[in-house]
This record gives C-alpha cells, structure tokens and sequence, in this order.
C-alpha cells in the first residue's frame, strides 16, 4: 500500500473513534463487570458474533429507509467480491446467529461489541462506539419485557446515574400500525407548510420520524398530532397495560412518550429510551430498546418473538462525568518491590506475593533506591519491600510503609507474605 505523504506524519486514530487508555478503561471494567454480574442473575450467556457481517442482513433488518442504512454503515467489498459491512448495532447479528444454530428456546443473550455509524462526530456521539445489551428470543410476554427494563434501568443506576428517565412507548404490531401510520400521514399532510426544512422535503418518508424530530417547528407540529396509544389493537394495548402495571410492581418510574419512535424498522410493541436529563436532547439516549417479533421472519428465519436493548458505554459515560459518578480511580497497587541486587529473589518473591492475591509492581532495572521509591509512590504503592545484597544474605526483606505512617522493619524472607497481609489490610481499612 503507497504510503505517500504520510511517512513522515504521525499516524492518528480516524476521525470519531477513540484509544481508552487507563484509568478511564478502569471505569469500562466496572460497567462492563457489573453488567456480567447483573445478566447472569438473569440467566443470559455471553455471545459473541464476527465484526462483519453480509451487508443485506443490515439492509433487510433496519429497513432500506433507515438512516443507519441509507447514510452510516461502513460496507465494502472483500478481496473475495461479498459485501460485508462492519455491524452498526447488535440485534441484528444476534438473530442471524439464531437462525444460523437453532438454539433451544428460550434464548438469552448479552454482549458487549463495538458499532461503526458514520456519524457526524460530536460529544458522545462516534463514528466507533461499543454496546452492552441483551437480547432474548423466543419469548412474548411483557413480564419479560419489564424484566429486559429492569436490567437496563438497574445497569444505569449501577453506574451511580440518578438524573435519568425512562421513556417508554409502543410500536404496536403489523396489524394496528399501518392504520395509525395511515392516520398520522393524514395529519402531518395537512401540517407541511408548519414542519422544519429537513421534514418539509421528507416527511412522507418515514413519516413515523417526525414525531421524533427534535426541531421546535416539528415538536409544534406533533404536539397535536394522533397518538399510537389510541390507535392500539386490543392485544397490544393489553400487552402494554400489562408492562406497565409490571413496572410499578417494580417500582420502576418511567414517562409515556408518544412521540418516542426508534431509528429501526424492526420494532414491534414495547419500546424504550433512558434519557440522561445532564446531556443535551441531542444525544441524551443512554441506551434503548424494545421488541421485534417479526425481525426472525424478515431475515428468512422462523417467526420468533424477540426482546432487548443496547446501553452506549460512551455515552453512559458522557453522563457520568455530566453527574460527577463512576469516577476514574486513582492508581494503586499493595506492593513494589525495590531491587538493589538485581538478583533472582524478587522475581520469586513477586510471585509469591501474587500467588497470595497482592498486587505487586517491581523494579526492573538498577535504578537507586530513591528513583525506584518515586515510582512506587507515583504508582500509589501501599508499601515498598526492599531487597539488596545484605537482606538477601540474612534471609530478609525491608517493608517500608508508604501510605501509612510507621518505621521501616526489617522482616524474615520466611513470614514477608504474612506480614505484607497485615500491612495491606490495614492500608485498605484506611
Ligand atoms: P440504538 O438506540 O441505536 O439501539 O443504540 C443503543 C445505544 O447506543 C444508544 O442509546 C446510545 O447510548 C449508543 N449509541 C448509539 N449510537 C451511538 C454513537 N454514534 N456514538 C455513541 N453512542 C451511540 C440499538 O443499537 C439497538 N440494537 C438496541 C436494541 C437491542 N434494541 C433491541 N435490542
């Protein structure tokens, strides 16, 4: 490949993807560790589907009209002529892998993936962001709907949000919907003049959209427009009477939105935000979700009830540092070892400490003692054991306390674990 006038730039991560580093991918194994925690509770399993996949199952799943299709996805072709693209969401690939193996049902899963929209980058919004959701096939029920909630609302509040709400809507199904979407077209005709230049050209596209659109001349217009609500078959509407009791038997506060609508084709009934009240309404959605029942069938399978949501690690914590929670913590570690003889005792010494559960960080050139007890404090060290010729000659080790005032002692090679435990314990009752 030509390298060009790049050779001697430095190289940068492309525009709206970002390196985590430490001690902000700290926070991402909280959420992430928590989040395995939760689901298990719950009885999901870990799956993990390929990065790419055929683009069709995007285009057939979304709907040719969506504009994660229309306007987001990274397609290209392999050196092998498929088009592939790398995958935007997660529940898509979730049921093409359904249909693939054929699991018992019901099947519950979680995930964590990255997503790839080409999206205008802005704060908390990225052209690669990652997801944590679940999905479960093969169930119809709002028991497991308000369930599916109760996971993501706890997931949120886990990470100490508090400014947050859950809104909450129904698609309906494909025998009520096209009868409300008949409706609602009939309004919105009669408003056009009224609607913001995107949806005055548009609207009749997805008219559903609007209702979704974020400009005062369009959040005018739908104010009066008609409600999904009112326009529910009888079994949907029982079906979301029912989600909702659920959710108060869950103490689960949430908001009806009529003019919640999501930006895939796929949705069915339940549907649902949690909005973080700290961020601005343009993307204020820390994760969403809802049902699909008829996803399995469109992309060919058997039909089969679907159910989940994807949270936006990014955007969780865009929100937490908007609320001042899930701080980044600072660095620590129990134990550094100093090492004035360059000899094979630390090494077995940083082992058996390991093999104890400490956590240990070393030296690992000859550097003095006192640039080695700046890295330990720079490290955050509970203590420092320090080993030179001498202490290996009489079988010792010097523990020097660093986080707590005390003496440095002189310890016997033969009861330092021990004694590192007292010291460690003490630092972490500090
Ligand atoms: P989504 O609402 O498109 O739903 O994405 C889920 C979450 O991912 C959003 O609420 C947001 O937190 C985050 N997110 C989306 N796009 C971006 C972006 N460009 N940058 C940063 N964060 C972003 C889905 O993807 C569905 N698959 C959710 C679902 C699962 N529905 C049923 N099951």
């Amino acid at each position: 490949m030509a390298d060009g006038p790049l050779r001697s730039e430095p190289l940068r991560s492309p525009t709206g993807t970002h390196d985590v580093l430490w001690p902000q991918s700290a926070r991402w194994e909280r959420i992430v560790g928590d989040f395995a925690k939760r689901v298990s509770l719950y009885g999901y399993g870990l799956l993990v589907t390929p990065v790419i996949e055929d683009a069709r199952l995007f285009a057939r799943g979304f709907g040719e009209a969506s504009d994660v299709v229309g306007k987001e996805m990274y397609t290209f072709e392999d050196r092998g002529g498929r088009l592939l693209a790398l995958r935007p969401e997660g529940t898509a690939p979730v049921v093409r892998s359904y249909i693939q193996h054929r699991p018992a049902l019901p099947w519950k899963v979680w995930y964590l993936t990255p997503a790839f929209r080409y999206e205008r980058p802005q704060a908390g919004r990225y052209r690669q962001h990652h997801q944590i959701g679940v999905e479960v096939l093969g169930v119809d029920s709002p028991f497991l709907d308000a369930e599916v909630i109760e996971i993501a609302t706890g997931t949120v509040r886990a990470a100490g949000l508090r400014d947050t709400e859950l809104l909450i809507n129904s698609m309906g199904c494909r025998e009520c919907r096209p009868a409300y979407e008949g409706v609602l077209s009939r309004y919105l005709a009669s408003r056009v003049e009224d609607m913001c230049a995107y949806h005055h050209e548009h609207w009749h596209e997805v008219p559903l959209r609007v209702l979704d659109c974020k400009t005062e001349e369009c959040r005018y217009v739908t104010a009066g427009a008609p409600r999904i609500s009112e326009h529910l078959c009888d079994p949907c509407r029982e079906a979301f009477a029912r989600l909702l009791s659920d959710l108060e038997a869950l103490d689960i506060p949430h908001t009806i939105d009529y003019r919640l609508v999501r930006g895939f084709d796929y949705y069915t009934r339940t549907i649902f935000e949690i909005v973080s009240r700290s961020l601005d309404a343009a993307q204020n959605a820390v994760g969403g979700g809802g049902r699909y029942n008829g996803l399995a069938e469109i992309l060919s399978g058997p039909p089969t009830p679907g159910m989940g949501f994807g949270i936006g690690i990014e955007r969780l914590l865009v929100a937490c540092d908007a609320e001042g929670c899930l701080l980044a913590p600072e660095a620590s570690v129990d134990v550094y070892i100093a090492d004035l003889g360059q000899g094979k005792e630390v090494i077995t010494l940083a082992a058996d400490l390991r093999n104890a559960g400490y956590s240990v960080e070393r030296s690992y050139e000859e550097k003095s003692l006192k640039a080695q007890l700046r890295h330990a404090s720079r490290l955050g060290a509970r203590i420092a054991l320090i080993i030179g010729e001498r202490e290996v000659a009489a079988g010792e080790v010097l523990l020097k306390p660093l986080l707590l005032a005390g003496d440095q002692l002189s310890v016997e090679r033969g009861s330092i674990v021990q004694e590192v435990g007292k010291w460690v314990e003490k630092c972490r009752n500090y």
